[in-house]
């Protein structure tokens, strides 16, 4: 950095190491609670410090997003450029699903669930009345980090440098250290996937179940999990992302899920996993942990810096009402000069 130049905006915690526990919240902001949502987000980080700081070592995080939607809604003016709807993406044989009014999402992450459920308790003090709540899930951490379905989930994920570089919008482009969000939550058929072999569970991931080794690529079949999941761009430099999947359930309930979660620079990058997964490369040659797992929720988010939350740029003046509407000459346009002095 030059001296003289300004600080980079702070990012939200989005490169906050797995945790034991996790808590997953997605609103609605009810039509007129705009500005509860906003001030609520303007506050996250001081209520994330009231609960956090009683367990410091604990590493209470939350991050926000804001679908695009909910953008225009709460903070008007312009806008991350690659903000859109989440796609629904339909192969032969599944299809995604794209969950609607998901306006906000709430991540929230710490070694201890206590500490999640309290600072969300917060958080939903604030919004309870304001907001309709479409999906709250508790994950946790199980056993050396293993899914549900019995593997590690995690390991190729960036380390040191190589996670700002996947996950943070570049400092030479506008909205420069934000981040995006894909969640989907997924339910698995144990039964069906208890009635693989060990071997066989092998070749739908593309790992060894035990000592989570890869498989060598003669062995791993086209349509493996790792195998359709490893992208990269026009130069052959691998896209990577950073995956904070969380198993949660309710064995009473025949309930045994995965609650996806990959932060990214671009959303296209997870776009491309998902049409892989789903419609197959080539097409046809779709994801094999489908036929064992469906998605139940969707959505993509822009999850702001954590300046940006605090204190967000004013949005810009309403447009002027046309001409015709007064009378000539006697319009000083107060109004939009006031809206915009501050
Ligand atoms: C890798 C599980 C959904 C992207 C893996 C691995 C497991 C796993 C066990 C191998 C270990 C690792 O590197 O983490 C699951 C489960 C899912 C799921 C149980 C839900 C049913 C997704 C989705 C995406 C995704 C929806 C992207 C849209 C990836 C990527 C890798 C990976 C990028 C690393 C590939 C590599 O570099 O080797 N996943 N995953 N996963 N998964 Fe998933």
């Amino acid at each position: 950095m030059q001296a003289g130049d300004l600080e980079p905006p702070e990012p939200q915690a989005v490169s906050a190491p797995l945790t034991r526990a996790a808590i997953f919240l997605m609103v609605q902001v009810d039509a007129g609670a705009e500005q509860t949502a906003k001030d609520l987000l303007a506050d996250l980080a001081g209520l994330q410090r009231a609960v956090g700081f009683r367990d410091a070592g604990a590493g209470l995080t939350c991050v926000a997003g804001i679908s695009s939607a909910a953008w225009d809604r709460i903070y008007g003016g312009p806008r991350p450029a690659e903000l859109h709807e989440l796609p629904v993406f339909s192969g032969e044989k599944h299809t995604s699903v794209v969950t609607a009014g998901a306006d906000l999402l709430f991540h929230l992450r710490a070694e201890r669930l206590d500490l999640c459920f309290e600072l969300e308790s917060l958080i939903m003090d604030r919004l309870r009345g304001s907001v309709t709540v479409l999906d709250e899930v508790q994950g946790f951490r199980y056993f050396d980090a293993r899914d549900v379905l019995g593997f590690v989930d995690g390991t190729e994920n960036p380390t040191g440098n190589g996670v700002n570089q996947a996950v943070l919008v570049d400092d030479d482009e506008p909205f420069n250290r934000g981040s995006y969000v894909v969640v989907q939550k997924y339910l698995h058929d144990m039964a069906a996937w208890n009635a693989l072999t060990t071997e066989q569970q092998e070749l739908v991931i593309g790992r060894r179940k035990l000592s989570d080794v890869e498989m060598p690529d003669e062995e791993k079949p086209a349509d493996a999990h790792i195998a359709l999941n490893v992208i990269t761009d026009d130069e052959g430099n691998e896209l990577d992302i950073l995956r904070d999947n969380m198993p949660f359930g309710r064995p009473g309930h025949d309930e045994f899920g995965t609650y996806f979660i990959g932060y990214t620079k671009s959303p296209a990058v997870i776009e491309k996993m998902l049409e892989n997964m789903f419609v197959g490369s080539p097409p046809g040659t779709y994801d094999r942990i489908l036929d064992f797992s469906t998605p139940h929720t969707g959505a993509l988010f822009y999850v702001p810096t954590a300046d940006f939350l605090e204190d967000p740029p004013d949005a810009p003046p309403e447009p002027e009402p046309p001409a015709a509407a007064t009378p000539a000459g006697t319009s000083l346009g107060i109004g939009s000069l006031r809206r915009s002095i501050r």
